[in-house]
């Protein structure tokens, strides 16, 4: 089950804020394991060869590429060297993005401006270079990474640039499945709630914890209704579930990995 052998995966944003395993580089690893060879994307060179090391220790194929995934002709490129080094893609994460608090009152035009285009023209850009290379090939499956911050407003965090880019992507990826539906192209999206990846040590704990980490950490596991935050590990077996064949009717929708937190209450 679940096997991807003989499949090439581009991965963005298959590095690591900071030491551990973020969403992208977790994905990578598992992606890999079932038998893909991985194109792994990162802006930061030293984190994305981690990735590379770390599956090629397990036997893996993982070739890296530095690439920014705002920079349309980057990206362009990229896909064009993961054609030329492997002459296939079918299937293409979109990991890239992240989260700057703030609402309209307080947030600089240029902070908006950024938060819209890191988490969504980044998997617009993806998109854009990928899709015609699996619609020539006849199919592939898409992911683009959300979050629970598209869903639900709870807390008191107001963080509306990140909330309404990645509502975005819900809505992008359900536009792009119908779009290519009928041409073998699969494209959901996975929603993560909160995580404990490095980025809560990474940035965070600098953000909203006053760097109390252990505070931070118990306020976070605390909130979730299973009791605990999940890791990059959950969402990469969300990824790897809607990329294989066994995923092949569907389309169109997002998986929640959440712990239940998008059901609950706001505390
Ligand atoms: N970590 C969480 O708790 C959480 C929760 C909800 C949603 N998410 C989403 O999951 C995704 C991954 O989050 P994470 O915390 O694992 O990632 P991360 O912050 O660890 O970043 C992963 C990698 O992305 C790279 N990157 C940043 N900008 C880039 C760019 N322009 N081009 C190419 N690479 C770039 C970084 O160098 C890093 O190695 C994001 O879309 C994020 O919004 C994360």
């Amino acid at each position: 089950m679940f096997s991807l052998v003989g499949k090439v995966a581009i991965v963005t944003g298959a590095g690591s804020v900071g030491p551990g395993w973020g969403n992208g580089k977790a994905t990578a690893v598992v992606l890999a394991r079932q038998g893909a060879a991985i194109f792994a994307i990162d802006v930061n060179e030293a984190a994305v060869e981690e990735t590379r090391a770390f599956i090629e220790s397990e036997g893996g194929t993982c070739v890296t590429r530095r690439c920014d995934m705002l920079a349309a002709e980057e990206v362009q490129a990229a896909v064009a060297a993961c054609m030329q080094r492997f002459g296939r893609i079918d299937i293409l994460v979109n990991n890239v993005g992240g989260s700057h608090p703030g609402g309209p009152v307080d947030m600089p035009e240029e902070v908006w401006d950024r938060q819209i285009d890191f988490n969504l023209k980044t998997a617009f850009l993806g998109c854009k270079y990928v899709i015609p290379v699996m619609e020539a090939a006849g199919g592939g499956a898409i992911v683009n990474l959300s979050s629970v911050a598209g869903l639900r407003m709870g807390g008191a965090r107001v963080h509306s640039a990140y909330s309404a880019s990645k509502a975005g992507v819900i809505a992008f990826s359900k536009s792009v499945a119908l779009g290519y539906a009928k041409k073998g192209i699969r494209c959901n999206t996975v929603v993560p709630g909160l995580m404990h990846t490095p980025l809560v040590e990474h940035r965070l704990v600098r953000q909203l914890g006053a760097n109390d980490a252990e505070r931070l950490i118990a306020e976070r596991h605390a909130r979730v209704p299973v009791g605990h935050m999940g890791t990059g590990w959950d969402i990469a077996h969300a990824v790897l579930f809607l990329v294989s064949e066994e995923a092949k009717y569907i389309t169109a929708t997002e998986i929640v990995v959440d712990g239940g937190l998008t059901a609950s209450a706001p505390v």
